[in-house]
């Protein structure tokens, strides 16, 4: 399974345009996150595992950066979040620098409140952090940020903002929010999805998308592999191109 990933040619879109990737890992039942029994919402531990998360790491890659939640450094600063963000692997680091890549992706953070404790951001000094928000946010949280050396931009689409900062590659690994904003501003051209084969159930949970779409989005299926030691499947769709009109 090692490199089935690696090979997708995901560090550019086509024409010089930038590639945006979104992934999940899904439960049979849509279970994206759960309560982790303190309250939290997180992963589900029963589909979590190893060889999912090369694949992970083999898209993290091929990115130039990795799209990401508030509410991902919020989880990080009550020590209740997975370190998501690093390359881990030496043969993909080794496999960045080959390919002209900086050690580790940049990091573009989505968020309205601009909720984002510095601390949490300290762990990924080094690595250019943008946070793209609405016009009007707290002053003091806007402050803090820009002291912590965030560069705070308004008033663009994620597939704008990749352009301007000629981002060739954008990597989304946050939950339904995210994924609705980037599918409604015409900002993703491709889903993976690995769906495990466990039901899990139970009320309180996340799945793909929460708010309602306008119209629904129609995707093609590129390539389904079976991990049939783990009893998987990954499933690497394109967004059918009027999506992205
Ligand atoms: N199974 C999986 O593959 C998978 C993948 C990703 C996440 N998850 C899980 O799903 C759960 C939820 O993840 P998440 O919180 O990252 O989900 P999310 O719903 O994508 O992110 C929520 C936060 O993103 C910000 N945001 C979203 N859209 C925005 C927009 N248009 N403009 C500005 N900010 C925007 C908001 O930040 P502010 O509140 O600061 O405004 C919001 O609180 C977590 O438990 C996570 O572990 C699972």
């Amino acid at each position: 399974m090692r490199g089935s990933y690696l090979g997708l040619g995901l560090q550019h879109g086509a024409d010089g345009e930038p590639l945006i990737y979104a992934n999940f890992i899904s439960s049979l039942d849509g279970r994206i996150a759960v309560d982790d029994g303190s309250g939290e919402m997180a992963v589900p531990a029963a589909i979590a595992n190893p060889r999912d998360w090369r694949l992970y790491q083999e898209l993290a890659a091929q990115s130039s950066v990795m799209i990401t939640s508030a509410r991902y450094f919020r989880q990080l600063a009550r020590g209740k979040a997975q370190a998501l963000l690093p390359v881990d692997s030496d043969d993909l680091l080794a496999w960045r620098a080959a390919h002209g890549l900086s050690p580790q992706p940049d990091i573009l953070i989505l968020s309205r409140s601009l909720e984002i404790p510095p601390e949490a951001l300290a762990p990924f000094a080094g690595r250019n952090i943008t946070v793209l928000t609405g016009g009007q946010n707290d002053p003091q949280r806007r402050r803090r940020l820009l002291a912590a050396g965030v560069t705070l931009t308004a008033g663009t689409t994620v597939r704008q903002w990749m352009r301007d900062r000629h981002h060739a590659s954008g990597y989304a690994i946050a939950g339904c929010g995210v994924l609705h904003t980037l599918l409604t501003t015409g900002s993703l051209d491709r889903l993976f999805l690995t769906s495990h084969h466990t039901l899990l159930g139970g009320g309180h949970m996340e799945t793909l998308l929460r708010d309602p779409l306008s119209a629904p989005v129609r995707l093609q299926l590129r390539q389904l592999y079976l991990d049939q030691q783990e009893e998987q499947t990954f499933a690497d769709y394109t967004l059918q191109p009027q999506a992205n009109a």
